[in-house]
């Protein structure tokens, strides 16, 4: 058993051995990593502070000893990351950053017409350094572009070079008797290649037929091809009905196929009629009728407001339909007043 009193006398004796009171663990410092790191320290340990990687310091003190105090003194250290060296500028780019301190990332893109050579983005390292080698901003450019079959290069953006541009145009001609099928121009996208080629095709067109009562001109060739051309006329007293001049078109076929149409004799004896905003007397001027696709316009009587007014008659293909409105006058009734004549309503 230990007696009450030996037992005051080792907690004296402890005492004056210990004497100092104890550190506390040390205060966090930002950046910076402390050894040993404890909970307690005895007066007379040693710690020490060291910025993490990345971080270096920039003065204060990075040695200390646990004074008999038990506080430890004020640390002043100041751990501050690591500069890349400057990477603001990328021509023709834009570069994205917060600073180029340790650990941030630039982010690096290319204007239009321009691709990036090299990384979209580089990290600071811990030893400053940037992670890749900086990219820069290259012009996007195209191969000289192919030619299709049977075609013929127009005009070219950059004729001179044999390098073309992002958004550079190339164009082409098809061979004669060939149709192009596709854009004719192609233009240089911002993949580094040209946007589709056009096809050339051989295009053949039948032999125009006689219309009936005309005929129909085109070159004595063996075979008629796209573009080529065809006449049309008609015999006496019959109209053309559709353009004189129709096209071989890229679909093999023409443009319009135009036919002929009767003329119209008109089935009154006597009578001033409009023709070609004109007043004629049918007796005179129109004995052999009108053509085809011809107008005009007969004068009717509004009995009850004592005036005049004029109804259309168009021929077409050798009918003529009378207004029934017009009366036409027996040659004996000279006494009569013509229509024609009469005020108009
Ligand atoms: C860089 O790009 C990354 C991924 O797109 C993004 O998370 C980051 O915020 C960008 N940094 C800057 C500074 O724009
Ligand atoms: C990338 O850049 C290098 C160096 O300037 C250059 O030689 C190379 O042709 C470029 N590559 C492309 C695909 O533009
Ligand atoms: C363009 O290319 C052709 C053949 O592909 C070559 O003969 C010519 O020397 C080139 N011209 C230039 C300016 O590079
Ligand atoms: C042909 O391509 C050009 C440019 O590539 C474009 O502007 C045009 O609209 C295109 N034409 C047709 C008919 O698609
Ligand atoms: C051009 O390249 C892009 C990407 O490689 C591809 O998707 C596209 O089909 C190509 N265009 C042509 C006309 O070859």
């Amino acid at each position: 058993m230990i007696s009450p009193v030996l037992a005051l006398l080792v907690s004296f004796l402890c005492h004056c051995v210990i004497e100092g009171r104890n550190c506390p663990k040390p205060q966090e410092l930002p950046f910076s990593t402390v050894v040993p790191l404890k909970w307690s320290y005895e007066p007379g340990e040693q710690i020490l502070y060291s910025c993490k990687p990345g971080y270096v310091s920039r003065g204060g003190m990075r040695r200390f000893t646990c004074p008999l105090t038990g506080m430890w003194p004020i640390n002043t250290l100041k751990c501050q990351p690591r500069i890349c060296p400057f990477a603001g500028v990328l021509e023709n780019g834009v570069v994205r950053y917060t600073t180029f301190e340790y650990p941030n990332t630039v982010n690096f893109t290319c204007n239009k017409g321009f691709h990036l050579n090299g990384t979209a983005s580089v990290k600071c390292t811990e030893e400053g350094r940037w992670s890749h080698s900086l990219p820069i901003c290259s012009p996007i450019t195209c191969p000289p572009p192919s030619i299709p079959n049977f075609a013929t290069l127009k005009l070219h953006g950059t004729s001179a070079k044999n390098i073309s541009f992002y958004q550079d145009t190339a164009g082409f001609d098809c061979l004669p008797h060939y149709a192009m099928f596709g854009n004719d121009t192609i233009t240089c996208t911002e993949n580094g290649n040209w946007t589709e080629l056009p096809e050339c095709r051989e295009v053949k067109c039948p032999f125009p037929t006689r219309p009936d009562n005309g005929f129909v001109n085109y070159p004595a060739n063996t075979a008629l091809y796209y573009k080529d051309k065809a006449t049309y006329g008609c015999h006496e007293t019959y109209a053309l009905d559709g353009p004189e001049e129709v096209e071989c078109g890229k679909f093999g076929t023409w443009s319009a196929s135009p036919t002929c149409k009767a003329s119209c004799k008109i089935p009154v004896k006597k009578a001033t009629v409009l023709y070609k905003g004109e007043k004629v007397n049918i007796q005179d001027k129109l004995k052999n009728g009108i053509l085809h696709g011809e107008i005009i316009s007969f004068f009717c009587k509004n009995k009850e407001k004592k005036c005049s007014y004029t109804e259309d008659a168009q021929c077409l293909d050798g009918n003529l339909e009378i207004p029934s409105c017009f009366k036409e006058h027996s040659s004996w009734a000279f006494w009569k007043t013509d229509a024609s004549d009469r005020e108009p309503c």
